[in-house]
């Protein structure tokens, strides 16, 4: 039996000349947790050419939704980048990672810390019930270089409130901080750097990063993901995994497409 499933591409959206996201059509016995990725990618001479990808749509939808880079030399995303309805992907059958809920220990605020693509799992993260039931506050950082690169922003600062089922409890509890690195913003500079200075803290209202009540996922570029881990551990955070859960987890963004 295959290890993929063949899917039909039913939407695509460029965000920028660098990013775009799509939709396919899902198997019926895919089954996944949010926050999961999987291997995706194309038949091309007869080869599966494939990448990891997060799973952006939440596990309760009847579809598959992922965001991705453009690399014009990149074998994958040089040919994905054209995919249009109606076209065909193949989809690993087997689901894993380590930014769960289920990986992190009990706490009282999550925070969801992306950069560029990394912002892919948060769209499932903090499309699923449970987290608001885990977590008082879920907290969506999305840092990018340029201010089109927000893909999502309407999502997380208007349609979530206004979602059938989550609306109300979005608005209570969901918190959505982009932060932009090379031109002005509102928000303005690397995250590390926002953490560090309190601005952060301040700007969202919630206390310093602390594990006796904040838990963190990362998900972004290795440099990124190098400095919060230490700055984590620095405060006494402890990384958590598949087997042991923590205060924090780590998943590189797999960029190199
Ligand atoms: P910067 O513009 O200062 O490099 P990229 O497109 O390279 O993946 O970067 C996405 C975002 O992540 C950019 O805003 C970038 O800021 C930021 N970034 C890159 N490296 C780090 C890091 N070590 N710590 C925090 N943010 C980072």
């Amino acid at each position: 039996m295959s290890a993929f499933n063949e899917e039909r591409v039913l939407s695509v959206h460029h965000w920028t000349d660098r990013l775009f996201s799509f939709t396919t059509t899902r198997d019926t016995s895919l089954r996944f947790s949010n926050g999961h990725f999987t291997m995706i990618g194309l038949k091309v001479d007869g080869k599966n050419l494939l990448r990891a990808y997060s799973i952006a749509s939440p596990n309760y939808e009847e579809h598959l939704e992922f965001l991705s880079i453009k690399v014009d030399n990149g074998p994958l995303t040089s040919k994905l980048q054209h995919i249009q309805v109606g076209d065909t992907i193949i989809v690993g059958k087997k689901p894993t990672g380590t930014l769960l809920i289920d990986y992190l220990l009990p706490g009282k605020n999550l925070y969801m810390i992306g950069t560029g693509t990394g912002l892919a799992p948060w769209l499932s993260v903090a499309r699923d019930p449970e987290t608001y039931e885990k977590f008082e506050k879920a907290v969506v950082v999305h840092g990018v270089r340029q201010v089109e690169e927000l893909a999502y922003q309407q999502l997380f600062e208007k349609d979530l409130g206004e979602h059938e089922f989550l609306g109300e409890i979005v608005r209570d509890k969901l918190i959505y901080y982009p932060t932009v690195t090379r031109e002005p913003f509102r928000n303005q500079g690397r995250i590390t750097d926002l953490i560090q200075s309190g601005k952060f803290a301040a700007d969202i209202g919630l206390p310093e990063l602390n594990p006796e009540t904040d838990r963190v996922m990362l998900c972004g570029s290795p440099a990124m993901l190098a400095d919060l881990k230490q700055m984590l551990e620095e405060r006494g955070f402890k990384e958590g995994n598949t087997t042991t859960p923590g205060d924090f987890v780590v998943e590189r963004a797999f960029v190199e497409k």
